[in-house]
């Protein structure tokens, strides 16, 4: 078997026919395959929910990269997702406008409300907090996503009332 081919058939035992036809689609608009790196992380993550060292190397081969190449861009794109993540994944900006704004009290409530700190999944696996650099609504701070909604002018009383239901003694 030539090298390609079986380059080729590694490729194929990982990643899904679903999978690289949307990398080959995002391939048509770019000139050079390691341009679609973070489109292929992202689609990867999209069915998967994060990127496991298998992918890495699958994807790395798909597009003619090292997987060094490649971890380097899913390192910098900090939205790739590099271990399991929970159903949700808590975004919480720490950057200074949050932070003036009295983040660093607020995700202590949360990390009190879902026994979770940075990098940490509930138990339940419904939500992984971690950290974001400015989610670019500094003037509703401290601000925060929940999966792929932004919530706004954040507070105690607003991290209870949103994860009332999740406090860590009522995880079963
Ligand atoms: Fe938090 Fe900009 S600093 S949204």
């Amino acid at each position: 078997m030539s090298n390609a081919k079986m380059i080729q058939s590694d490729v194929r035992s990982v990643l899904t026919l679903q999978e690289m036809a949307e990398i080959d689609h995002e391939l048509e608009h770019i000139p050079y395959k390691s341009g679609a790196a973070i489109d292929a992380l992202k689609i990867i993550q999209a069915g998967r929910g994060w990127v496991s060292d298998e992918c890495l190397q699958a994807i790395a081969k798909y597009l003619e990269m090292s997987a060094e190449e490649l971890e380097g861009v899913a390192t910098f794109y900090n939205l790739i997702y590099r271990r399991p993540v929970g159903e949700k994944v808590i975004l919480f900006c720490d950057s200074v406008s949050c932070w003036i704004s009295g983040c660093d009290s607020v995700k202590q409530t949360i990390s009190d409300t879902l026994g979770v700190d940075y990098g940490e999944t509930t138990k339940d696996n419904r939500y992984t907090l971690l950290p974001v650099p400015c989610l670019g609504a500094c003037d509703r701070a401290p601000v925060m996503m929940v999966g792929d909604d932004l919530v706004t002018h954040l507070d105690d009383n607003k991290i209870n009332k949103l994860f009332s239901a999740d406090k860590t003694g009522d995880q079963s």
